[in-house]
C-alpha cells in the first residue's frame, strides 16, 4: 500500500447522555489545558444537543478543538417535535455530526435508508457525517462480519453517491465492543477498516476511517499503529480529559 498514513489522525469523543454544563466545561477546560497549540492529530467534541452552544462557545475559542453532534432530524424542516435539524446544528457552529450510531440503530429502529437521508443532510448544511457501522456479536459469530458491513455502507453510497462519500469519516464500532469494555484486537479491526477503504474504491485512500469500542489509553497505541486506522471514536474514555488526551497524544 501507498503512503497509508497521509490521512490527518483524528479523535472523536461522544459524551452520549452524560455531563450537564458545568461538567462540559470542567471537561473542556481539562481537554483545553493539556492540549494546546497545533498538533497533527484532529479533536472533536460531540456533547449532547443541549450542550453544544456552550461547547461551541468554549471549544471554538481554543480553535484547535471542533464540536460536532451525536446525531440529527432526518427531516430538514417542519412539524417533527424534538427534532434538531443539521441546518440548526451548523448555525451552532457544528462542523460533524455522527449519524447511525448503533445506540440510535438499536434504541430508536433507524434503518439504513434514514441513515443515508442523515448523511446526505449534514451534507448539504456543510459538516461532515461521521457514519457508524459495526457487526453484532451473533453477526461475528455467524462469520457475517463483512456482509454486515458492506450492506451498511452500501447503503450511504446508494442513497447519497460516491462522491460525498469522499468527505466523511467511516467509524467501525462493532457493538461487542461499543460499551462492553471488550476491546477489537488490531488486527479485527484492521481486517474490516481495509474491507471498508475496498468498498470506497477511487476515493478510499482519502476517506478517515476510525474505530470505536471500549477505546482506552492503553489499547489506543497499538490500534492507530495499523495501516487503515486513522483514529477512534471514544465513548467512556472520552468522560475523563486525561484518558481522553493520553488517546489523543498515542494518534501523534
Ligand atoms: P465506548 O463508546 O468507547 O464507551 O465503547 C464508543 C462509542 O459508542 O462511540
Amino acid at each position: 500500500m501507498a503512503d497509508s498514513k497521509h490521512r490527518r489522525p483524528i479523535i472523536i469523543a461522544n459524551w452520549k447522555l452524560n455531563g450537564t454544563q458545568a461538567f462540559v466545561s470542567d471537561l473542556l477546560t481539562g481537554i483545553h489545558q493539556q492540549w494546546g497549540g497545533v498538533h497533527k492529530a484532529e479533536v472533536v467534541v460531540c456533547p449532547a444537543h443541549v450542550h453544544l452552544a456552550q461547547a461551541a462557545n468554549e471549544a471554538l475559542a481554543y480553535s484547535n478543538v471542533a464540536v460536532g453532534a451525536q446525531d440529527c432530524s432526518q427531516f430538514e424542516e417542519g412539524a417533527y417535535t424534538g427534532d434538531v435539524s443539521a441546518e440548526m446544528l451548523h448555525d451552532l457552529g457544528c462542523q460533524y455530526v455522527i449519524v447511525g450510531h448503533s445506540e440510535r440503530r438499536r434504541f430508536h429502529h433507524e434503518s439504513d435508508a434514514q441513515i443515508a437521508r442523515k448523511f446526505d443532510l449534514v451534507h448539504q448544511a456543510v459538516m461532515t457525517p461521521i457514519l457508524c457501522v459495526g457487526e453484532s456479536p451473533e453477526q461475528r459469530q455467524a462469520g457475517k462480519t463483512l456482509a454486515v458491513i458492506k450492506r451498511q455502507v452500501t447503503a450511504a453510497i446508494e442513497g447519497c453517491g460516491i462522491e460525498k462519500m469522499a468527505r466523511c469519516i467511516v467509524a467501525y464500532e462493532p457493538l461487542w465492543a461499543v460499551g462492553t469494555g471488550i476491546t477489537a484486537t488490531p488486527e479485527q479491526a484492521q481486517e474490516v477498516h481495509e474491507f471498508i477503504r475496498t468498498l470506497l474504491g477511487d476515493i478510499g485512500q482519502c476517506v478517515r476511517i476510525v474505530y470505536g469500542g471500549s477505546v482506552k489509553p492503553d489499547s489506543a497505541q497499538t490500534l492507530f499503529a495499523m495501516p487503515d486506522i486513522d483514529g477512534a471514536l471514544v465513548g467512556k474514555a472520552a468522560l475523563d480529559a486525561d484518558s481522553f488526551i493520553q488517546i489523543c497524544r498515542a494518534a501523534e
